[in-house]
């Protein structure tokens, strides 16, 4: 007997929202003033996390990530006990077998003074993003106008935050469907890639699982790429931070994004040119624990 799938969309959950202080909202209620500087300027803060068997993946890791953006821009955070509150409301009674993006959002608030707006939302995983693990995507390279190191050479800019200030990226994104690709790879001035406009890009060389330095160039330090370099000794792999051109990345082994949300998904096209699929990408997969279904 067929079972019915629980991400068949008559089952599948409706999405959820949870706001600080007021506790889980009807997902179509307002929960931003007209005011708020999240929505003015795009000043606030946020993290997505990956929601599996429930919980949410490397959830500590995402709210120091998010702690250590606070304090960047001066921003003051509620206590984690209550952000870790706030996101059990809104995953409390969430089906176990669905995969859920779980995000935490926090603005500087009312233009007018007051404390942070700070809310969750959770919704299931897209199809698509669930379709780029088994398929892998496109991508282009796109320059992003500047230096490497120009971003962390200046101490006035925080960097490497997960601001809601997206209008670059989803402009990159808009780059990429113009110009047919799923997705793009950001190289600097000077020829390196760095990042994507929501990911990380890892690749195999040999034995060694490499991604960009955060450090020295200012991209956003990526929670899954950190744990899988971190793991990779489980799959009889070296991990290094090196910096990279889009040449050498042709030449790599294997080439990937990675993201809390999609996972690890393989680059078939770089710039047009198809790579040969890596046999260690469901290996990798795996042991990241991200499904494949
Ligand atoms: C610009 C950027 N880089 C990298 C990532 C990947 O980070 P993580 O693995 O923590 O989701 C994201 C995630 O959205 C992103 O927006």
């Amino acid at each position: 007997m067929v079972m019915p799938s629980v991400r068949n969309p008559a089952t599948a959950p409706t999405a959820r929202i949870a706001v600080l202080g007021r506790g889980a909202v009807p997902a179509g209620e307002p929960v931003l003033r007209g005011d708020d500087l999240g929505v003015l300027r795009g000043d606030g803060l946020f993290e997505t996390m990956h929601l599996r068997d429930g919980r949410p993946w490397l959830r500590d890791e995402h709210l120091a990530r998010l702690a250590a953006a606070a304090a960047a821009v001066e921003l003051t955070l509620p206590p984690t006990d209550a952000l870790v509150e706030l996101l059990d409301v809104v995953r409390a009674g969430w089906p176990a077998a669905v995969e859920g993006a779980l995000r935490l959002v926090c603005t500087r608030g009312p233009e007018a003074g007051g404390p942070p707006t700070v809310y969750a939302t959770l919704a299931e995983v897209p199809a698509s993003s669930r379709a780029a693990r088994r398929n892998g995507i496109s991508v282009a390279t796109l320059p992003l106008g500047v230096p490497a190191a120009a971003r962390t050479g200046l101490d006035w800019l925080p960097a490497g935050i997960k601001s809601t200030s997206y209008a670059v990226n989803t402009a990159a994104r808009r780059w990429a469907g113009r110009a047919g690709v799923d997705d793009v790879l950001w190289v600097s001035s000077d020829g390196y890639a760095l990042e994507g406009p929501t990911a990380n890009v890892v690749w195999l060389t040999g034995d060694t699982l490499c991604t960009v330095p955060a450090a020295s160039t200012g991209i956003l330090p990526g929670t899954t790429a950190a744990w899988l370099l971190g793991h990779a000794g489980e799959l009889g792999l070296g991990a290094a931070e090196r910096l990279v051109t889009p040449a050498e990345l042709h030449a790599a082994d294997a080439v990937w994004f990675t993201s809390s949300v999609r996972g690890l998904i393989e680059v078939h096209t770089l710039d047009a040119v198809p790579r040969n699929r890596c046999p260690r990408t469901p290996a990798i997969q795996s042991l990241l624990g991200f499904p494949l279904d």
